[in-house]
């Protein structure tokens, strides 16, 4: 079990990818009872709500739709299996999603107006904006 205040920067973190929360401003939303089968690192006991907006959260920040990281249900292959892990691009997205956690927490919750202010965190969104490549260009022209 996570401890609590990890488990809120782990929430706040990806949340943030629609939304920018602060840190210090977050209250856990009430959890429900454990219904997802194969939650490797959000937690176990997130409920409806808070899962939707990750996933919505992802969607937008990599313009792509829910099938880019789930795969199809065996059973029947129009819809997709959410639990299954046969989409790689599923272990990639839990790969990323602890390497944005990290950053956070490493670098920039410790930087030293971070607790003055309220902090931008690293988002999915922030690299890639859209894309499922992260842009390796500027997106502002500099100034002349
Ligand atoms: C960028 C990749 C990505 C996209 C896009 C995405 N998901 Fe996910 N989804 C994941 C990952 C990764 C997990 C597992 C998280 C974990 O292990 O904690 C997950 C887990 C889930 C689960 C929990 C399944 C279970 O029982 O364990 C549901 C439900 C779900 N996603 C629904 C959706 C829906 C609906 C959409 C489209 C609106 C969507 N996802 C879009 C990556 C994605
Ligand atoms: C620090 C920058 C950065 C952050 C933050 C970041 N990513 Fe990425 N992501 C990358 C880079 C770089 C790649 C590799 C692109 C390539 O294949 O050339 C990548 C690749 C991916 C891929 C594979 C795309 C493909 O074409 O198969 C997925 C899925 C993904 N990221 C999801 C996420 C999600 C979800 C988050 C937030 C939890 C996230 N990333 C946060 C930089 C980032």
């Amino acid at each position: 079990m996570l401890k609590n205040n990890k488990k809120k920067l782990i929430i706040v973190s990806l949340l943030s990818c629609i939304i920018s929360v602060s840190i210090f401003s977050f209250t856990n939303k009430q959890q429900g009872p454990v219904k997802f089968k194969n939650l490797k690192v959000l937690p176990q006991d997130i409920s409806d709500e808070d899962l939707d907006k990750v996933m919505d959260g992802f969607k937008a920040a990599l313009g792509v739709k829910c099938g880019f990281c789930h795969a199809p249900s065996k059973e029947n292959p129009k819809k997709l299996d959410m639990a299954s892990d046969d989409n790689p691009r599923k272990d990639i997205t839990r790969e990323m999603m602890r390497m944005t956690q990290e950053m956070n927490m490493k670098y920039i919750s410790k930087i030293p107006h971070a607790d003055t202010v309220k902090l931008q965190m690293l988002t999915c969104n922030t690299c890639h904006r859209g894309a499922t490549k992260p842009f390796g260009e500027p997106l502002v022209k500099p100034k002349q």
